[in-house]
C-alpha cells in the first residue's frame, strides 16, 4: 500500500474516533446548554406576564374603574391574571412550544384550576415559604416535559377585595363568575402557581441541531487539515523518497549517470539524500577505478 493511502487511511482512522467521541460528549453538553436556554426564556417570559400584571393594575385598571363600567357588566381587563394569561396566549401564537397557567387551587375562573400535578407544585410553594421558583420535568403522554413554576402569594390586600366574600366583590363580577369560585384566600397564602411549560424536545431538538452543525464543521477541517498534511508530506517525504528510490534503482542497473539528488534543509530526509549523492559518487570512482583496470560488463 502506497505511504500516502496508509497515511490517509490512518488519518481518517483517527479522526473519526475522535469525531465519534466529541460527538457525544458535545452532544451531553450542547444538551445541558440548550435546557439552560429553554429555560432562561421561560424565565423571560415569567417577567413579561409580571410586568403585564402590573401594568394591568397600575394603568388599566384606575381607568376602566374611573369610567365606572364595572358596576354594569365586569370587565375582566382589569384584573392582572386575566390579561398575563390573555398575553401568554398572544405569545404562544408565535413559540407554541412554550404553554402558560396561572394554576390555581380554587380558581375564579375554571380555565385555571390546578390539575393534579400542578396542585402538588402550588402545595410545594405552600410548605416551603422560602422558595421562590421550582424547575422540574414530568412525563406527560408526548413525552418529557419541562415546567418553571412561581408561587403566587396574596400580598397586597387590595386583592381580597375580590377574593375574600362574594359581598365584598364587585356584584357584576358575582353575577358573571359565581359566588363559588374564586374566594376565602387570606394574605400571605399561596393560592395557586405560574407555571410555563416546554416539552423537552425543544432543547433535544436544539442541541441536535448544534451537534450536526460543530461535525459538519469538524469535517471541513478535518479535510482541509488532511489535504494541508498530504501536500506536505508529498513535499517532504514521498517525492524525495521516490527520486531516491529512482536514482537507487538506475544505479543498480549500472546507471552511473544519473543526476544528483536535490539536498535542501537539515531533516533526515536531506541528510539521506547527502549521503546518498556521496555514496553515489563513491560508488562512481570505486567503478572508475575498477574499470580502468579490469573492465566488465554493466550488471543487467
Ligand atoms: C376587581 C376584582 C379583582 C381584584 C382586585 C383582583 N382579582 Fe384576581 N381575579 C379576578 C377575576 C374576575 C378573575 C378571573 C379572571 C378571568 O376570567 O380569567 C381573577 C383571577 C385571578 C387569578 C387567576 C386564577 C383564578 O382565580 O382564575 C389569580 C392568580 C388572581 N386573580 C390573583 C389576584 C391577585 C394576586 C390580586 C391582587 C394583586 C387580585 N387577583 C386582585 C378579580 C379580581
Amino acid at each position: 500500500m502506497k505511504l500516502l493511502l496508509k497515511f490517509n487511511l490512518i488519518f481518517v482512522v483517527v479522526f473519526g474516533v475522535g469525531m465519534v467521541l466529541a460527538w457525544f460528549l458535545a452532544h451531553e453538553f450542547l444538551r445541558e446548554e440548550a435546557r439552560e436556554q429553554v429555560l432562561d426564556q421561560a424565565k423571560l417570559m415569567m417577567q413579561t406576564t409580571l410586568s403585564m400584571r402590573r401594568y394591568t393594575a397600575t394603568q388599566i385598571k384606575p381607568i376602566l374603574e374611573a369610567r365606572n363600567d364595572l358596576r354594569k357588566t365586569f370587565l375582566p381587563q382589569v384584573v392582572p391574571a386575566y390579561s398575563a394569561t390573555e398575553v401568554f396566549n398572544y405569545l404562544h401564537e408565535q413559540y407554541p412550544d412554550y404553554s402558560y397557567k396561572e394554576a390555581t387551587l380554587n380558581p375564579t375562573n375554571l380555565r385555571d384550576r390546578a390539575v393534579d400535578w400542578e396542585a402538588d407544585i402550588v402545595n410545594i410553594f405552600r410548605n416551603r415559604p422560602a422558595q421562590k421558583e421550582f424547575v422540574g420535568e414530568r412525563m406527560t403522554p408526548t413525552g418529557v416535559s419541562l415546567f418553571f413554576s412561581r408561587p403566587i402569594r396574596i400580598t397586597e390586600p387590595e386583592c381580597l377585595e375580590c377574593h375574600s366574600v362574594p359581598g365584598k366583590a364587585p356584584a357584576s363580577m358575582v353575577r358573571q363568575y359565581g359566588r363559588d369560585n374564586g374566594f376565602g384566600w387570606r394574605l400571605n397564602d399561596v393560592i395557586g402557581a405560574q407555571i410555563i411549560s416546554v416539552p423537552d424536545s425543544l432543547p433535544a431538538t436544539i442541541a441536535n441541531r448544534g451537534a450536526r452543525q460543530l461535525v459538519f464543521y469538524l469535517i471541513v477541517i478535518a479535510l482541509v487539515t488532511l489535504g494541508v498534511l498530504d501536500g506536505v508530506l508529498y513535499l517532504t517525504v514521498i517525492r524525495p523518497v521516490s527520486r531516491l528510490s529512482t536514482m537507487a534503482d538506475e544505479i543498480s542497473r549500472g546507471n552511473m549517470e544519473v543526476e544528483e539528488l536535490p539536498v535542501r534543509g537539515k531533516d533526515e530526509i536531506s541528510v539521506l539524500a547527502a549521503s546518498f549523492n556521496r555514496m553515489h559518487r563513491s560508488l562512481g570512482r570505486a567503478m572508475e577505478m575498477l574499470s580502468r583496470e579490469n573492465p566488465i560488463d554493466p550488471i543487467p
